[in-house]
Order: C-alpha cells, then structure tokens, then sequence
C-alpha cells in the first residue's frame, strides 16, 4: 500500500520506516528541510534502538523514501499519516497548528480518495476539526476518511513496540476506512514480519497477536489521552508512597514491590523518582485536564497529580542541599540527562530541572549521558563539563547524583569512583540501586522512600 507519514519525529520516523519493514511503500516528509537532507545520507535526528537498522533495510529495499516536498507525498499516497507534533500552549492546551496546517497541505494537493489517520496525540474532537479542514480547503475532487490511530510506543523501544504492541487503537466513522486500516496492520496482527531488525520469525521473538481495538473516532482520541494521565498517575501514586515510606520509616521498594505484585495493579511505573518528563506525560496530561475543562468535567484528581510532579525536583534537592549544605563552589557528579533511559530525549526532563537548580545554586556540573550530551551542549548553559565516561564525573565531586536510569550506570566502576571523590556520596533520584550496594564499596548512599544507607568499613586488619 501507498503511505505517507507527515512528521518524521520519534513517532512518524519510526512508524514510517516500520511500516515500510512490514511490506508497505512508505514516503516520510517534514516540515524540517534539513532533517529531511539528512535522513537521505542516511543520518537520523534521534537516537531509537534498532530504527537504523529498520530504516537501512527499508531504504535498500526501495520501500522507504524521504522527501522536503510534502505536497507531492500527499499527491503519491492513498493513505496519509499525521505524526506531527502537538506542543502545550502556554495554557496547557494542545497546541494543534501542525496538525491543522496539515490537514490543509492535504486538502489542497490530495484527488480522489484519500484515508486521512491522526497518529498525533491529539484532544478528543480534533477529528472533526480535522474533517471540516478537509472539507473546506479541498481544491479539486478529493473524497475523505478521517481516522484516529493513537500511537502507544515507548521511546527507547519504539521499534520493538511497533511489532509487539499490547493493542492497535483505531477509530473510525466508516466501513471503507475500518477495512483499510486493518489492511495496513495485518501483517503485524497476524505476525507475519521477520521480527524487525533481524531474520527470525514474529514468532520466535515472543510476538503475541494484539488485541485489535475498532471504536468510534472520539474513542480512540480519548483512550490515547486517558492511558497516559493514567500512567502518569501511576508514576505520582508511587512517589506519593515513596514519601510516606520516608516519612514512616518504610522501604519503598518493599512496599511499591508488594503492591505491584497484584496482578490488577502490576508492577510497571511503580518506582520512584524525580518525577516524568518527556514530550509525552506532562503535556498529555495537561492538555487532557484543560480538554476535560471545556467539557465540563473538573478533573482535580489529575491536577493533583501535575502537582506531586511538580514537586519532586524540588524534594530531591532538598535531600542534595541536606547533605551538602552550601553548594556555591562545590562539584557535582550528574549522571543521566535524557528524560528517561533509552533515548536521546531531553525534552521536559526532570534532569534538566536538578541541572538548572545546581547551576542556579553556583555549583560546578560534571556530566555524563550515554546518548543525550548531544542535545544537552545546546540546550543547558552554564558551567557543565561533559565527560567521556560516567567514571569521569567523580573526579573532585562532592557527591555523584543520578538522575537517569540508564541501566548502564549499574555497571560503572564505582570503587574506582569513590577513590576520585571529594566525598563519596550518592544521591539516588531513580533508586537505581538498592540501600546497601554502594555503601559497600564505600559511600554514604541516599535513595527515595527509604533510609540512608552509610558506607561501610573496610574491615579492620587482623593483628
Ligand atoms: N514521542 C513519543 O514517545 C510519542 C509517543 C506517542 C505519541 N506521541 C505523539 O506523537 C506526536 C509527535 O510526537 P514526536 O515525539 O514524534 O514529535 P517530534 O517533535 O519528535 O516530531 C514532530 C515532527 O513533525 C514535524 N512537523 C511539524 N510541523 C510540520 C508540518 N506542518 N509539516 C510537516 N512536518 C511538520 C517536525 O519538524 C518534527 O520533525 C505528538 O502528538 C506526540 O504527543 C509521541
């Protein structure tokens, strides 16, 4: 099948390229000129495991292809993606300009028929927006379907949750789109791909056939909107117990262990930290709670969670100044500074929000991210020395923070680390590790939701 996929950012370049693996002819264009020239040397904008490979293998095979010219995508394809972004406004509302501006690129350079499918995490309505956009700016005979496909992948995994999603979300107010829309996603429903980026079959990699979920147009909107504030929820639910378990003299880990145990609760987003960020999570949750509004409903529970969040960058640095007293002069060892760990991304990090509270405080940062220093260089100003290795952020630090979960940093060699320290301390913002396993190797430890852990001794010489 023809497809178009508009946007070519973590959710449009990796459904572009993992449609294109699944069989279809796939043209991804941007408003980004200078992306899209960089794409065509084979340079992608975001780092996401296994999308190099995909999208190699897509391009060799002549399925996949990039292009500025956005009218001429729309003019070759049946079926247009909308992948473009969806930013807050000031107020909190989604901010829908991309999403109108193309549904008119569309109207105006689309004949015949064309199935029209918001991939962008959009308000419950915009559907209709996006139909009488259709309607309105059409300029020759064109005839359309508008459906709503909410993307669910996780950045960090994005490729491998195109091929094993949990469900498809698809809504639509006609049989002739419901059709096709199946039509684009059988092979994946029925597990006929080579698992993505290497030669097995969908059923040697523990693919399970997702549940195929067809509502109205509305309803696949709302779900979209209704899953993220839930697991946002989920995530300031966790901290909100991690700070009663500080407060009781519990261990978090124990008592969010326990309560994820419970299969109708389950275990993911249960752990503590500095709070969410990304491009996902604050925004949706915020657009969701302004959408809410207009209609009528005053939804105070999820406010309440916006302000849990909002505290913990706050929370954690309160433990950091505990610790360290006066930070003017001192160094900090940060590790971690992508919004979560997988990904390049940086966008509404919490670690940017310790970052930028150091900083303010007149500290010096030592930083490391296995993928985002990149993007950090440009976005964060002040005196951060970017270091090559995670060890390389103890050297002189008065404490080393971790503010990332990169499993990775398990894997540091911290004796050496502690040996570089002006004070060999941890402040933990992702309970990366459990109490007791830095102190080992000497440092004074301090998680979430639990009590610190203090080094412990070498132990004494035999005489
Ligand atoms: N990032 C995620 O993990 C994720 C997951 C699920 C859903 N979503 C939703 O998907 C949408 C896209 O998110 P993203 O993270 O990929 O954003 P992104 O910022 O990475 O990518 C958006 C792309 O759209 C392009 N664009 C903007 N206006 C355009 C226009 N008029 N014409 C052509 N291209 C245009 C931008 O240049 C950019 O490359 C958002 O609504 C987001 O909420 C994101």
């Amino acid at each position: 099948m023809q497809l178009c996929v508009i946007g070519t950012g973590y959710v449009g370049l990796t459904t572009g390229a993992c449609l294109a693996a699944i069989g279809h002819d796939v043209i991804c264009t941007d408003a980004d000129a200078a992306k899209i020239a960089n794409l065509n040397q084979g340079k992608l904008p975001i780092f996401e495991e296994r999308l190099p490979e995909v999208i190699a293998a897509a391009v060799a095979a002549g399925r996949l292809r990039f292009t500025s010219d956005g009218n001429a995508a729309i003019a070759a394809a049946e079926t247009v993606f909308i992948c473009v972004g969806t930013p807050p406004d000031a107020d909190g509302k989604a901010n829908l300009a991309a999403v109108e501006a193309v549904a008119r690129q569309i109207a105006q350079n689309a004949r015949g028929y064309r199935l029209v499918i918001g991939k962008s995490t959009v308000p419950v309505r915009t559907g209709d927006q996006i139909k009488r956009v259709l309607t309105t700016y059409a300029s020759g005979r064109f005839e359309c379907d508008v459906a709503s496909n909410p993307e669910f992948l996780r950045e960090g995994t994005g490729v491998y949750d195109f091929f094993h999603p949990d469900r498809i979300v698809t809504g639509s107010d006609s049989d002739r789109a419901a059709t096709r829309l199946r039509e684009i996603y059988a092979p994946v429903l029925e597990g006929r791909f080579q698992c993505g980026w290497h030669q097995q079959a969908a059923s040697a990699c523990g693919w399970k056939p997702p549940a195929w979920v067809a509502t109205s147009i509305k309803s696949a909107e709302l779900i979209k909107h209704a899953s993220n504030s839930f697991l946002s929820m989920k995530i300031s639910y966790a901290n909100a117990i991690a700070d009663i378990c500080e407060l009781a003299g519990a261990d978090s880990s124990e008592v969010l262990r326990g309560l994820g145990l419970d299969r109708r609760i389950g275990a993911d987003f249960l752990r503590p930290g500095i709070g969410f960020g990304g491009f996902c999570f604050p925004k949706d949750l915020s657009a969701f709670i302004e959408m809410t509004a207009e209609l009528g409903y005053d939804f105070r529970l999820l406010r309440e969670v916006q302000a849990v969040n909002a505290r913990r960058v706050e929370q954690f640095m309160r433990k950091v100044r505990e610790e360290l007293w006066v930070l003017q002069g001192k160094t900090l060892g940060v590790l971690g500074l992508a919004f979560k760990a997988g990904t390049d991304d940086t966008r509404l990090s919490p670690a940017y929000g310790v970052v930028r509270e150091l900083l303010r405080l007149g500290a010096h940062v030592r930083a490391y991210d296995p993928q985002a220093m990149e993007r950090a260089r440009q976005e964060l100003s002040g005196p951060i020395e970017y270091c090559e290795r995670a060890e390389d952020v103890a050297e002189g630090a008065d404490a080393i923070l971790i503010l990332t979960e990169w499993p990775q940093f398990r894997d540091a060699d911290w004796p050496a680390m502690a040996n570089r320290m002006a004070r060999a301390l941890v402040l933990d913002g992702r309970n990366l590790f459990e109490p007791g396993e830095l102190s080992r190797h000497g440092f004074h430890y301090r998680g979430l939701g639990r009590a610190p852990s203090d080094a412990v001794a070498a132990p004494a010489l035999s005489s």
